[in-house]
């Protein structure tokens, strides 16, 4: 008897590092698809991807994961994520990345142009929006298919310190960070809540102010503490959130960055967190999240931001 032929979702991880293994990790363990982890260097990407496989008989998920450096394999991938590059070191700020990172992002891009042009490409590395827009344009996909993974991280973290403030479930805590992923990020404070009542109900400003700054240095934080690394198990569950949400088309609101074509204002190609509805398509729309004035004043900052690093994005190329 001849089973019928199945096509299992396919998922590229670029990058075996800590964010990319981790990616794929959870990738395989929440059966997401078959998972390709790719990296320059060889070994680490087949040691990493079979040692991974060697966990699935006790943790019983069916993925496969192959380890390779050749981009070939990843052909016909439904979502690659890209999270080559260096990580951030301890005192560095996401910014000075900029030109190591942008020469490994350029690499990747042209694997994945050549072998995997329709696939929905998730940005990971740092700086993140900047990394963003230069892999779009390195692409040339269309802006529904290179997303950026920041807010997912960012508002993972908001959530997390409102919950332990709190002493609350973290399943009855919803809020977004909005913005970049940089210090200029923008936790919305006036959207947070737990079973749908306000946090600004819940506690006193100066706690909620001491969330939103412990939200904006939390990577420095971690990285902090590492010394010799950044933080990788969020952003690569981050990552993950945006993977499954297309991969199933779930239709889910999810911060991501995006580029914005006059939504919020902004008109320059610059791809900055806003709200999106992650689906099959990829970034499938942008809710246009009517923001007070004091919150668009912030989200300007967070734009400005952007569009400073890109421009020295333009001085190392
Ligand atoms: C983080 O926020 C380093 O951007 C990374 O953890």
């Amino acid at each position: 008897m001849a089973f019928a032929a199945h096509k299992r979702k396919k998922i590229a991880v670029i990058g075996a590092g800590f964010v990319g293994s981790t990616t794929a990790h959870w990738a395989a363990q929440k059966e997401l698809g078959d998972v390709f982890l790719v990296d320059i260097n060889e070994g680490t990407a087949i040691g990493k991807s079979m040692d991974l496989m060697q966990s699935s008989p006790i943790e019983k998920f069916d993925s496969r994961v192959k380890g390779t450096s050749n981009y070939a394999d990843i052909a016909g991938a439904d979502v690659v994520i890209l999270t080559a590059g260096m990580p951030r070191k301890p005192g560095m700020s996401r910014d000075e990345l900029v030109g190591i990172n942008a020469k490994i992002v350029k690499d990747c891009c042209a694997g994945i142009k050549q072998h995997a042009p329709d696939s929905i490409v998730i940005v990971v590395c740092n700086p993140m929006d900047v990394m963003a827009v230069y892999a779009k344009q390195q692409l040339g996909f269309p802006r529904e298919r290179v997303i950026g993974m920041g807010g997912s991280l960012d508002s993972a973290r908001f959530r997390a310190f409102i919950a332990e403030e709190l002493n609350v479930s973290i399943k009855d805590v919803t809020g977004v960070v909005l913005g970049n992923h940089g210090d200029a990020m923008m936790p919305v404070v006036r959207t947070a809540a737990v079973s749908s009542v306000p946090i600004m109900d819940l506690m006193p400003i100066d706690r909620i102010n001491a969330i939103v700054a412990r939200t904006k240095q939390a990577g420095a934080e971690i990285g902090g503490h590492l010394k010799t690394g950044s933080a990788y198990y969020a952003p690569s569950r981050g990552a993950i959130e945006m993977a499954e949400a297309i991969l199933k088309d779930q239709k889910r609101i999810i911060p991501c960055a995006v580029e914005l074509n006059g939504e919020f204002g902004v008109n320059d190609k610059l791809m900055v967190g806003v709200l999106c509805q992650l689906g099959g398509a990829g970034m499938e729309k942008i809710i246009d999240f009517k923001m007070n004035a004091d919150e668009k004043a912030e989200f300007d900052k967070s734009v400005e931001a952007v569009r400073t690093l890109v421009s020295a994005l333009k001085t190392v190329q």
